[in-house]
């Protein structure tokens, strides 16, 4: 059984996705989730699941030491995949070794479009709409240690219609959910 454990900094809709599919059978357990932000929602989740949470942001001074206290969290924890699940933090390249090859983020447009640094959140869809894109989408890829660069794992395309960036914020966000839960069963069948 796949360990996962899970960064978020909001609301941990990702999350919740990846905790109704172990319930529902998917051969992983959610083992730990931690958030950088104090007041994540993400946090009201991991709790009514009974899954051991933490927050490590801003109570711990320096970065080194947030860095050092999240590998060793996540190792106490016997995490055998790390999901970025709307996590705003970079992480540091120590973080990056100390988890090789076991980390993968979701990210809510075709990368390479709309994404790397400034590009998270509500202003990839404004960005999307702004350009009067004709698509756009979702992607799970593995993180290296550059921004929203690493191997692809799946990607999904919806075309724009006479989307807001919220309708198509909310229309992402279904697609995310849908491959996050399809590269995590790629990897846990080793597929890749
Ligand atoms: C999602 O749009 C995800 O693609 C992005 O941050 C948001 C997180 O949403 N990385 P949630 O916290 O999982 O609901």
């Amino acid at each position: 059984m796949l360990n996962i454990s899970v960064l978020i900094s909001g609301g941990g809709t990702n999350l919740q996705a990846i905790i109704d599919a172990c319930e529902a059978g998917l051969d992983a357990k959610v083992v730990g989730v931690v958030s950088n932000r104090e007041n994540a929602y993400g946090l009201k989740r991991a709790k009514k699941h009974h899954i051991e949470n933490h927050y490590i942001g801003r109570n711990y001074t320096s970065r080194k030491e947030r860095t050092e206290v999240l590998i060793k969290t996540l190792e106490e924890l016997n995490t055998d995949l790390v999901v970025l699940a709307g996590y705003l933090e970079i992480l540091d390249a120590s973080f990056i070794k100390a988890f090789e090859n076991k980390i993968i983020n979701i990210h809510p447009s075709l990368i390479p479009k709309y994404a790397g640094k400034g590009y998270y959140g509500m202003k990839v869809h404004e960005a999307v709409i702004r350009n009067n894109e004709l698509y756009s989408g979702a992607s799970v890829h593995f993180v290296d240690e550059m921004v929203d660069t690493g191997q692809i794992i799946i990607q999904e395309s919806i075309k724009v219609n006479q989307d807001t960036p919220e309708t198509l914020q909310k229309r992402v966000l279904a697609i995310e959910h849908r491959i996050l839960i399809k590269s995590i069963e790629k990897i846990i069948h080793h597929e890749i």
